[in-house]
Parts: C-alpha cells; sequence; structure tokens
C-alpha cells in the first residue's frame, strides 16, 4: 500500500472539498482570530535589549539535555542536542551537544598558541593572529561522537532522539586547511602521523594517520559565521571531516608529527569496539552511514490527530553523500522513498521528509539511509550479529519509533 499523500491529490482533494484539507473553517471564531493580542497593543522591546540575541521565551524547550544517571558528575560529562527541535541541515551554536573529559576550557585568544613540532623541517609556533593570514575554507560537515547511541546496543532504552541520536552535530567551520599548516613546517618523509593536543586540563590527545591529515582535515576558529564557542574548542580546533567526534581535539595547541600513533605508546583500551568474541575492533575512525527520524518522536508525539502528517529526519554519513533515505511506517515490511531536501554536502547532515496520510493507527516508524558510497544503514539485529552487544561505540543501527493511536511515541525494537 502506497500511504504516501501525493501533493497532486492533496490540491484536488482540497478543491474538492469547502476549504483547506490542513485549516478548520470553524477557527473563524477563534478568540486567537477575534481578540487583540496584548502584543499587538503594546510597544515591543528596544534593539537595545539583547546586544546578542536569544530565541523566544517560547522555545525554552529547545536546549541541550544531559542524562543524570550516565555520567559521575557534569564536568567529565556530555549533553545531547534537541534534535527534535531543529530544522534543516545545520545546528545552532548554542544547541551543539558537548563531550568534554575535564570540563570546558576558559581560553584567552592572545595567550593561545599552536605549536607543530616533531617530525618537521623546522618547528613553528603560531598566533591565533598568525593562523588567520593564511587562506581561508569554510565547509559543512557533522560531528559524531563515537559513543552516539551507544546505551541503545543492548535495547531501546532512552526515549527521545534527543538522547538516542543527539551526540551529532553540524556547523559551517571557517579556519585553515590542516594541510596548509603542516606544509609550513614541512613534514619529513618519516612523519606518518599527526597528534593533535588539546589545552584543557585533560590535554586530550589524538592520532591522525598523515594520509588524513592531507585530505580534508581543518583548523577552524569560527563555525556558523561567529568564532567557535567555548564549549566546541574556543579559539581553535581540529575538524576531522566523517571520523569519529574524539579526534575532533578542541582548544587545539600543538600538532606533533611523529612516526607511530599515541595508541601505541599510551593506549590500547579506548576507543575500540569490544566484539562477543573479546577481540577488539580498532582504527575505526570513519562514521558509518545512519540516519534517524526527529519528528514523530518520543519528545516530538503527533498532536494534530489524524491526517496529514509529516514525517522528518537526518541521515549522515563519514563516507560522502546521502543518496536514498527509505521510510517505513509497518517496522520494515514496506519501504517508501522519503524526499531529500536542502543542500547535499558530503560528511554533512542530510534532511529528508515523507508526507503521508495518518489513519490514526499504530506504527511503527524506521528510516534506512544509503550513502553515495552504496552503504545501507542496517537492522539493529544484523549490526549485533555482527558487533555482539559488548561496544558503546560505532552504533548505526535503524531506530524504530512506536507511534501509539493517542500519538504518543516510544522507543521500542522490533523483530
Ligand atoms: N578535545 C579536548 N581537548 N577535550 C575533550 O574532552 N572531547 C572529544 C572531542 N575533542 C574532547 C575533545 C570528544 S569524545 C568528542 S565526541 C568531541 O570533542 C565533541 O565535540 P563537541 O563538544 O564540540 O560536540
Ligand atoms: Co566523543
Amino acid at each position: 500500500m502506497d500511504d504516501t499523500l501525493s501533493r497532486r491529490s492533496l490540491i484536488t482533494g482540497a478543491a474538492a472539498t469547502a476549504g483547506s484539507l490542513l485549516a478548520s473553517p470553524s477557527r473563524a471564531s477563534d478568540p486567537a482570530i477575534t481578540e487583540i493580542q496584548p502584543w499587538n497593543q503594546e510597544l515591543g522591546s528596544p534593539v537595545d535589549a539583547a546586544p546578542y540575541g536569544m530565541p523566544s521565551q517560547h522555545e525554552a524547550d529547545t536546549v541541550r539535555r544531559n542524562v543524570e544517571w550516565l555520567t559521575a558528575d557534569t564536568t567529565s560529562s556530555i549533553n545531547f542536542t534537541p534534535l527534535h527541535r531543529l530544522e534543516g541541515i545545520i545546528t545552532p551554536n548554542g544547541l551543539c551537544f558537548e563531550r568534554h573529559h575535564s570540563g570546558v576550557a576558559d581560553v584567552d585568544p592572545a595567550k593561545h598558541r599552536l605549536m607543530v613540532n616533531g617530525l618537521v623541517d623546522k618547528p613553528l609556533v603560531f598566533t591565533m593572529e598568525d593562523l588567520q593570514r593564511f587562506p581561508r575554507e569554510n565547509k559543512i560537515y557533522f560531528l559524531e561522537c563515537a559513543a552516539n547511541s551507544g546505551m541503545e546496543w543492548r535495547g531501546a532504552q532512552l526515549n527521545g532522539c534527543q538522547f538516542t541520536h543527539g551526540m551529532v552535530h553540524c556547523v559551517m567551520y571557517t579556519g585553515v586547511s590542516l594541510r596548509t599548516v603542516l606544509a609550513e613546517a614541512g613534514v619529513k618523509a618519516t612523519g606518518k602521523w599527526v597528534m593533535p593536543e588539546g589545552a584543557d586540563a585533560a590535554a586530550m590527545t589524538r592520532s591522525i594517520p598523515m594520509e588524513k591529515a592531507l585530505d580534508d582535515c581543518m583548523i577552524a576558529f569560527a563555525m556558523n559565521g561567529e568564532a567557535l564557542r567555548p564549549e566546541q574548542g574556543y579559539p581553535l580546533r581540529l575538524v576531522v571531516p566523517g571520523w569519529e567526534g574524539n579526534m575532533w581535539v578542541k582548544w587545539l595547541r600543538r600538532l606533533e608529527v611523529g612516526d607511530m600513533p599515541w595508541h601505541h605508546r599510551e593506549e590500547t583500551s579506548k576507543y575500540t569496539d569490544l566484539m562477543a568474541d573479546g577481540k577488539a575492533r580498532r582504527f575505526t575512525w570513519e562514521m558509518d552511514v545512519k540516519s534517524v527520524i526527529t519528528n514523530p518522536s518520543p519528545q516530538a508525539p503527533v498532536t494534530h490527530g489524524k491526517g496529514h502528517t509529516v514525517l522528518s529526519g537526518l541521515a549522515w554519513s563519514g563516507r560522502g553523500t546521502i543518496k536514498r533515505v527509505d521510510v517505513s511506517t509497518d517496522g520494515g515490511r514496506n519501504w517508501v522513498t522519503a524526499r531529500l531536501d536542502g543542500p547535499s554536502h558530503g560528511k554533512a547532515l542530510h534532511r529528508f521528509y515523507h508526507e503521508f496520510d495518518w489513519d490514526g493507527g499504530e506504527l511503527l516508524l524506521q528510516s534506512r539511509a544509503i550513502d553515495s558510497d552504496g552503504n545501507v544503514q542496517p537492522t539493529k539485529d544484523a549490526l549485533r550479529a555482527v558487533r555482539g552487544t559488548e561496544s558503546i561505540y560505532h552504533n548505526n543501527g535503524i531506530q524504530t519509533w512506536h507511534v501509539r493511536r493517542g500519538g504518543e511515541v516510544e522507543n521500542v525494537e522490533v523483530g
């Protein structure tokens, strides 16, 4: 059964009945129409009331949220992007999820330096001003924490896409390509790895293969047109497009070029995917093709009753663009192709829609993304068959939302 309500049938249907399908004629007596509202009678606030603007007071629900039991304290912790309250593909700066190992560093840009050392011809130290004299580039990329959806490996757990999928954000970065900065110092032939280090108390260090460093990595100082937010690494962060979030070192202060990764010196157990047989997958840096329906979802139930309904969601892949998203309303038995809308950038979020006529019955909503590389988002069961349930990282399984008759939505698993 094709449950899509085409634009044509919507228009002809509307013409056949007295008014619009989507608005009620009885609203002529609606007090919102007949009464004059206060904001129509009183002067509004002056232009100097908010030198840095904030959203409407009626949008107070559109905030990052954390899960109390998830971490011991809120300093070495995480909060989540309210995906169910957002449109398009760009995450507003104040709503980008945060992940810190030692809290938000408060860095004075005048005293911030970026050092490039190790296996280079000439070690260099840059000020922020120095860096801003290199040619700049503007790119839109998603950042996803490897642990996104990590609490869902053993079964449906958290009730809301903010919590199941909200460790992702997508902004436009402005900065300098890492290639340019490395070329300035001159990488020696033996230099095979770049090891970025943060200026926070965690002095976070990661290892990036030289091939990736010279490909599309950036040293960014701005996001969505303004300086980076402190939470996102002000004044400087590394951008590692399509790769897991932990490599995107914030408050970036040093790039050491080496012949082997830090992993070999310091750590072997972190950021690996533990599998059922006790072996661990390592160097799983690329983020797999993934999608989620953001509306309806547990925090965004259907409140308008049956009839014309807009389903909306996000899809992304660390390997390129999104070619297609399929949507099912019956738990994966039947699929229809969703409508992609908005710009399609590689390694960025993509927005999809599926307009349908809800009969008021129960639904099991799913979305399945396919990327430009041909990778298809797997079911959770297919993923578990390969990886087991011991990992917390790289869960890109298909999410199911159960829509009840009343329109409430719950996180479930099927079959
Ligand atoms: N960089 C530093 N210096 N310190 C950190 O704790 N956390 C990493 C990464 N870079 C971290 C860091 C992790 S695990 C992730 S997922 C991303 O930053 C989160 O980026 P965001 O806070 O901008 O969302
Ligand atoms: Co992370």
